[in-house]
């Protein structure tokens, strides 16, 4: 049964269909002299499931709607083999649908693909496909012929929307082109899923090169705001799937460069997760750093499950399909009000989270140093960090890191050594002193307090304990407090 909304809607959307058969819709503009209030994302949609979330979007208005990726799934049938043409009819078949046709000749687009728009669930810089992936991207949504957005290697791209004093800067990022180094590890039936392993070699890449030094350009564009959008999550790093921390360093140097660079109004919008979240981190930069994950528009889970672990949670919508909606009160004068939603595709607001833009600003004096972990980059030759060291089970390794977490056994028998100042934590490396070495020696009379708050270089074999690695010391010359 339709409602009266829904029949005047759906009739508009014949009647534009029976008008205009076939037609690919020039993409509407942004008005460069307004600045934009409503921008809208999301990620995850199956062109052959019906997706509420576009009437509901429609209603929104938005001044922008930027997709995050898997916009359509070319490789869900996997008896049929995924080729150019495949991806190309997926997303033909999205824009024969009435109300995203509706949308697409009405709200500016800017689209960049996760995996299954790449053509390959989970795919990396080795895909074939991907120039083919990048070319029926751009012509999905008309970017014209002569943009250079048609001759770099991947599809990322930036925009600068308003006036000064209400600019928006877009930056969209391609973590699929140019991803190499993401790793699995073994099956784990704790999480129904074989889990992605950190690694921090130094050829692990999301960006690449090339899109590295593209993004530090971008970041010293004037802007007020920057919505900086990743496929995947950035923050979130306590599960097993893809994510910025399965590249440790990759997402270190993300950090760096926004300190760096001193950009302001950082908020990064992610996608992929099959639920929407936001989280906020402290410890990223100089002013706090917020993720607004939405997904999916019509792939999100569709009941109700228990919210996996994330430790820089703010809020979370674990079922249902949902986009998400940044709006910007720009009549605040130098803070405009900032509001991070979360929508179900009904248009219902889920969660709502309003800042001041002027949180947003990156403090001198707290800029770099020890908080940031800079001087872990610094390591002597041979020292590698806990983080590389949870990656090296089996190995004799010489490794470091500053004590966030210490605790002793009742009996006095086990003193911990925690990277993380959550010992339960994925990214949490134990050091483990026991035997000699606490009854005998320099550490004889050693508790948590001895330690916490120092840097430790730490000698031995890596093992595991309840499939947590760990290096155990009993010998007082194979551990040493550095600073
Ligand atoms: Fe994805």
């Amino acid at each position: 049964m339709l409602s009266p909304f829904q029949r005047v809607h759906s009739m508009r959307s014949l009647l534009l269909v029976v008008l205009l058969p076939g037609l690919s819709f020039a993409q509407p503009k942004v008005d460069p002299a307004k600045p934009l209030t409503r921008i809208v994302f999301g990620s995850c949609n199956d062109q052959d499931k019906p997706c509420p979330a576009w009437d509901a979007i429609a209603k929104q208005k938005p001044d922008l709607l930027l997709f995050l990726g898997d916009t359509i799934y070319a490789d869900l049938d996997k008896k049929q083999k995924v080729t150019a043409e495949l991806i190309k009819s997926k997303y033909d078949q999205l824009d024969t649908l009435p109300a995203f046709k509706i949308l697409k000749s009405t709200v500016p687009m800017l689209g960049v693909y996760d995996d299954h728009d790449f053509g390959k669930n989970d795919g990396d810089v080795k895909w074939p496909l991907k120039d083919d992936a990048q070319k029926i991207l751009l012509d999905f949504y008309n970017v014209p012929l002569d943009s250079p957005r048609r001759s770099r290697k991947g599809v990322y791209h930036a925009e600068v929307y308003g006036p000064p004093g209400s600019r928006i800067q877009v930056i969209m990022l391609d973590g699929r082109y140019h991803l190499s180094g993401a790793i699995k590890g073994k099956y784990d039936p704790r999480v129904r899923t074989t889990p992605y392993i950190p690694n921090s070699a130094e050829d692990a890449t999301f960006l690449g090169n090339d899109q590295w030094a593209w993004l530090e350009v971008q970041l010293k564009q004037p802007a007020e705001i920057r919505l900086l959008c990743s496929g995947i999550q950035v923050l979130s790093e306590d599960h097993p799937f893809e994510k910025w921390m399965n590249m440790p360093n990759e997402r270190a140097k993300l950090y760096k460069l926004l300190r760096d660079t001193k950009a302001e109004g950082v908020i990064v919008l992610s996608g992929d997760r099959h639920l929407a979240e936001l989280s906020m981190s402290l410890d990223a930069l100089t002013y706090p750093l917020y993720d607004m994950t939405s997904s999916g528009f019509n792939q999100a889970t569709p009941s109700w499950r228990p919210p996996e672990r994330n430790r820089h949670r703010v809020a979370a919508v674990p079922f249902g399909n949902n986009y998400g909606l940044v709006e910007i009160d720009w009549s605040r004068g130098t803070s405009p009000l900032v509001s991070l939603q979360l929508h179900d595709d009904d248009g219902r607001t889920l969660v709502r989270h309003d800042i001041r833009a002027g949180m947003l600003k990156p403090s001198e004096q707290a800029a770099g140093g020890d908080k940031f972990g800079d001087k872990a980059a610094k390591l002597p030759e041979g020292v590698i960090s806990a983080t590389e060291a949870l990656t090296k089970v089996g190995d004799e390794v010489t490794m470091q890191f500053a004590v966030k977490a210490s605790n002793k056994t009742k009996d006095g028998k086990r003193l911990f050594l925690n990277s993380d100042a959550d010992f339960k934590g994925e990214q949490n490396f134990t050091v483990v002193l026991t035997g000699a070495i606490l009854t005998e020696g320099k550490w004889k009379d050693a508790d948590p307090a001895t330690f916490k708050g120092k840097t430790v270089r730490v000698k031995g074999k890596v093992s595991k304990f309840q499939e947590k690695p760990q290096i155990v010391v009993n010998d007082e010359k194979t551990l040493e407090v550095v600073e």
